[in-house]
């Protein structure tokens, strides 16, 4: 397969860039900055882009690359910071500007280019730089200029060596999208091939050749991910797959059954419904502390899981569904990190004393886009496909203070009203947009119940019964959110239904809190 590799020198666009060569059809990973060439020619790549990074090329720990990727004979581009540091490897000078550019800025082209083919002589591009490149490598040409930074662009054409001072995969930079066609097109020769369906196919043979005869055992918990690998893992290798599926009680209402059903009726693997409700429901008793339900929850499913693993015969793997954001944000893909600290986050999984199998992540190389396309091709239902995300505690974490059956009870169903709503709403929203997640729609959205009562008056009677708490927000990656802007009839019928529908629940009330300063979660 043909393959694009992104060097990362830090920078928040490294998974952008990959993003954006994936999106032209063309495969792309990002590795460490100072990845020796030698472990990037083992990975046989067609092409290397150099990332930009927040460094400046003569700060005492400036991210560094092993300048033998030049004599790789390999085309590559770089930018930003990665522009700056072939300058620097190749004999050219990088120094400071008097004035940095941040935002959209106009290039203007002064010299014919390979990369720049088919822009127009003047444009828009994104720009993000206190440092430029002030003298470029000997056999190079500068390409285009801004007002304040001489080398916009340079280009050695004979050695197949291009770079940008401003960001191409930034939207803003307005033939950005031109450029990387240009290179990966243009300038290596490849051709736009990979897609979903081939890519399910070489996953299934990658699968099938690692698993051979064994036994894989697979933690679904119906989320995106773990389906995802279910699904694809039943494709590739049927029964010999096994799901286990620990109910802890707090999914939300009629989750169990809905993941029950499409891994018995519509994929064909063993499954195993682990009916833990009431061993949770005895260790959570009387808890109060958010984190103590947390450390609960978590120990317990191991503890589920591992006694289900242990009674199957000849599993020598288990499967996770971790996906390629989970490991560059482990941290070690941060500025120089080392490939050995990429994978520390499975020595996570406790393993009993003498139990031991071997991991397979068929996704750990792709984007959660990516695996929810893949999630489609393989056939399983919207429900599952774009499912929200759901903490692992799960409602233990949206219950203030204890739980009990009875509170349990009146969130599932509060819950499920919440989601009726809002699930509406986003179609609706989906339907004039047709963006799944648009501006406005909700990223996020569910009932909490606090541990109070206040006073009501339902019919002619008082009632001194519990409020429901309704959170919704937008969001992109839950790091930030803010409280969604709901019209106030649809935040009317959300209220006016749970209170009807809801024994036990006198009061609704909206969360209009951002991230920071609240949490997306009350727990
Ligand atoms: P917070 O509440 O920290 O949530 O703003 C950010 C995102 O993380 C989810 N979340 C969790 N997910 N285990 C999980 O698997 C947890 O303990 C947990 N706590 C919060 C939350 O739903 C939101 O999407």
């Amino acid at each position: 397969m043909q393959k694009v590799i992104v060097l990362d020198f830090g920078a928040q666009y490294g998974q952008l860039i990959a993003r954006r060569v994936r999106d032209l059809r063309v495969y792309s990973e990002i590795m460490p900055c100072d990845t020796p060439a030698a472990e990037i020619a083992a990975a046989e790549p067609s092409a290397i882009i150099l990332s930009g990074g927040p460094a400046s090329v003569y700060a005492d720990d400036a991210p560094e690359l092993d300048p033998a990727i030049f004599d790789m004979g390999l085309p590559i581009l770089g930018f930003c910071y990665g522009q700056q540091i072939m300058a620097k490897t190749l004999g050219g000078v990088v120094g400071h500007t008097e004035v940095g550019e941040y935002g959209p800025a106009t290039i203007e082209r002064v010299a014919p280019s390979r990369l720049l083919d088919g822009t127009p002589e003047e444009q828009t591009v994104w720009m993000s730089h206190r440092d430029a490149v002030a003298k470029v490598p000997e056999g190079f040409t500068i390409t285009s200029s801004t007002s304040v930074c001489p080398v916009a662009s340079m280009e050695c054409a004979e050695r197949n060596l291009y770079a940008t001072q401003f960001h191409p995969e930034v939207r803003h930079s307005t033939y950005g999208t031109q450029m990387l066609s240009n290179f990966l097109f243009g300038i290596c020769g490849l051709e736009p091939s990979w897609s979903m369906d081939n890519l399910i196919d070489n996953l299934v043979d990658e699968v099938r050749a690692k698993v051979g005869d064994n036994r894989v055992i697979l933690g679904l918990s119906g989320g995106v991910d773990s389906s995802v690998v279910g699904a694809l893992l039943s494709r590739a290798i049927g029964k010999q797959l096994t799901c286990v599926f620990v109910n802890h009680g707090l999914l939300r209402k009629n989750e169990p059954e809905e993941v029950e059903e499409v891994f018995t009726k519509q994929f064909d693997v063993d499954f195993v419904h682990v009916h833990a409700e009431e061993r949770y429901a005895k260790l959570l008793a009387g808890v109060t502390d958010p984190e103590q339900k947390r450390k609960i929850i978590g120990t317990q499913f191991w503890e589920e899981f591992f006694t289900v693993a242990q009674k199957l015969d000849g599993v020598k793997f288990l499967a996770q569904g971790t996906i390629y954001p989970d490991i560059i944000e482990s941290g070690a893909r941060k500025t120089g990190g080392k490939a050995s600290t990429i994978k520390s986050h499975h020595n996570l999984i406790p393993f009993p004393e003498g139990v031991h199998f071997d991991l397979i992540e068929p996704l750990d190389h792709f984007f959660k886009d990516e695996v929810r396309a893949l999630g489609t091709a393989l056939g399983l239902p919207d429900h599952i496909v774009w499912r929200q995300p759901f903490p692992g505690p799960g409602l233990a974490i949206r219950i203030i203070g204890d739980v009990t059956p009875e509170k349990l009870e009146i969130l599932k169903n509060a819950d499920a009203v919440v989601r009726e709503e809002l699930d509406a709403y986003n179609a609706l929203l989906f339907e004039e947009t047709g963006e799944r997640n648009s501006e406005h729609s909700c990223w996020q959205y569910f009932a909490v119940l606090p541990d109070i009562r206040s006073v009501g008056v339902m019919g002619d009677e008082r009632t001194y019964q519990r409020p429901v708490i309704v959170r919704a927000v937008e969001s992109t990656d839950a790091m930030t959110a803010d409280w969604a802007k709901l019209p106030y009839d649809v935040l009317g019928k959300i209220s006016s239904r749970i209170v009807a529908e809801v024994p036990g629940v006198n009061r609704v009330v909206y969360d209009c809190t951002p991230k920071p300063p609240g949490t997306v979660e009350w727990e």
